[in-house]
């Protein structure tokens, strides 16, 4: 009898879920491909708002169009806000900010799941680890179109190595 792979549930959060959270998710997915060999099997990604006040719209078009340059597709994103249960459910959550970490906080007080949810910048190969952990800052009121691709950096590099820390079993889920 086979086994089925273990699939690794693993939502990216925000406020808006409409600049970070859905780039976050596109970024993961864009690194599982080059992968390669069948590892996107392994796991199960999606992206959530803590707010309700984007709900059904698309991702932002600044980062839209940021995420286009460097191949990642968000036309299809739709907005959406998590529910309790739904975070529950989740072997990995990734926040951008301490804010996103607060929301979920309030929203489920169960310790194992707020021991699932991690700072997406604790993966960054740019974090210097025993300091502070830094945001992903929220991009939404900038209209410097720079900040944007600057916040498209930070993700690219950080999703890539939490990829690479959870495929060489150094970061488990669950
Ligand atoms: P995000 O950015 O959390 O990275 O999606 C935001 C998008 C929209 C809003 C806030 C942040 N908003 O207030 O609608």
């Amino acid at each position: 009898m086979s086994t089925l792979p273990q699939r690794h549930k693993i939502l990216f959060v925000c406020l808006g879920n409409i600049c970070r959270s859905p780039l976050a998710e596109a970024a993961f997915r864009f690194h599982l491909k080059k992968l390669g060999g069948g590892k996107a099997r392994h796991y199960q990604i999606a992206s959530r708002a803590t707010s309700g006040w984007n709900e059904g719209h698309g991702a932002d078009g600044r980062t839209v169009r940021c995420a286009l340059q460097a191949g990642l597709d968000l036309s299809k994103h739709q907005s959406h806000q998590i529910k309790s249960a739904e975070l529950a459910e989740q072997d990995l959550i990734i926040v951008m900010d301490e804010s996103n970490r607060a929301a979920l906080h309030s929203l489920n007080a169960n310790t194992s799941v707020r021991n699932r949810i991690r700072l997406l910048r604790e993966f960054d190969p740019e974090h210097q680890p025993g300091t502070p952990v830094p945001p992903v800052p929220d991009p939404w009121t900038s209209s410097d179109l720079q900040v944007f691709l600057e916040v498209q950096a930070m993700i690219l590099r950080s999703t890539e190595a939490l990829l690479q820390q959870l495929e060489a079993g150094r970061v488990k889920p669950g």
